[in-house]
């Protein structure tokens, strides 16, 4: 029986074995509805898909947007129409300003850019045909303002949040709906690599996946979280460079120590 709660009966999920996204899969399945999930094929698909019969494996790369196209064809073949993608593929790589990994760079620009555009591109056809589809998009709130050693990740958010805006504006009036999920630092694999020290306000996956979904069935643009993080980065962002940049330095060197 479907919780009221969520208004949909199939979503498809990218990054869905991931950290956030395996928590809004087993949530949103626990509450009726049917998760198309989809990775690359993993042990950590297979453990997430083994646990709700309403989870059901749709394993693809999104760098790969031909087989993207498929996938969808088939999830709404098999499942129905899709009612809500949540597009959460997404790498973190280190940024050291003294050697520079461009390896890592060029990977986390290809995953979280074209990963996000390529889902875009396969679910979003057949939503504007049926003039109904909600798309949300796993940004971080530190596409907001450059962040020190945050060089590569940073940058590759601050082009999704762009590339959400542009989409949205043009939605207006066509029966589907964008939101950008903006969370700051989640406790998850993605980010095992960064200094555990400079992780403000760091929150659990499932903490996350229950903030997105208290907003997500409103179908806001933005949903935004921690407050403290979200207001910093966004005021800073809105400030005379002059301003923000001792702004941020001060805060990197007296909040993160
Ligand atoms: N963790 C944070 O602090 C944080 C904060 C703000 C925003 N976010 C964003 O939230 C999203 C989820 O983050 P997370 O921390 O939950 O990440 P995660 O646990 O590392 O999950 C990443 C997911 O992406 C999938 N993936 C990676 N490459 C792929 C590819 N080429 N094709 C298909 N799937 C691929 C992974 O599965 P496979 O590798 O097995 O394919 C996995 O399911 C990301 O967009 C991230 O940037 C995270």
């Amino acid at each position: 029986m479907a919780d009221k709660t969520y208004p949909w009966k199939v979503m498809w999920i990218t990054g869905a074995s991931g950290a956030i996204c395996g928590e809004v899969a087993r949530m949103l399945s626990a509450a009726g509805v049917t998760i198309a999930a989809t990775a690359r094929p993993s042990e950590r698909l297979n453990t997430l898909v083994a646990q709700s019969e309403r989870i059901k494996p749709y394993p693809a790369n999104v760098l790969d947007p031909a087989a993207l196209k498929e996938t969808v064809a088939r999830i709404e073949a098999e499942l129905g129409p899709i009612q809500l993608a949540l597009l959460g593929t997404g790498m973190y790589a280190p940024f050291d300003l003294r050697n520079i990994e461009l390896d890592g760079f060029h990977r986390s620009m290809t995953l979280n850019v074209d990963g996000v555009i390529n889902a875009v591109a396969a679910v979003l056809p057949q939503m504007l045909a049926r003039k109904t589809g909600h798309i949300a998009i796993m940004g971080s709130l530190f596409g907001y303002s450059g962040w020190p050693e945050n060089g590569s990740y940073g940058a590759s958010k601050a082009a999704v949040i762009n590339l959400a805006e542009s989409l949205s504006l043009e939605l207006h009036n066509t029966g589907v709906d964008l939101t950008i999920v903006n969370p700051g630092f989640v406790d998850t694999p993605l980010n095992a690599a960064y200094d555990p020290k400079k992780k403000l306000f760091v929150m659990s996956a499932e903490k996350c996946a229950r903030k997105i979904l208290a907003k997500l069935p409103r179908k806001p643009y933005e949903i935004a979280f921690p407050r403290e993080v979200s207001v910093f980065l966004k005021t800073a962002r809105c400030l005379p460079r002059a301003i923000s940049f001792p702004l941020i330095r001060w805060f990197v060197k007296n909040l993160q120590s």
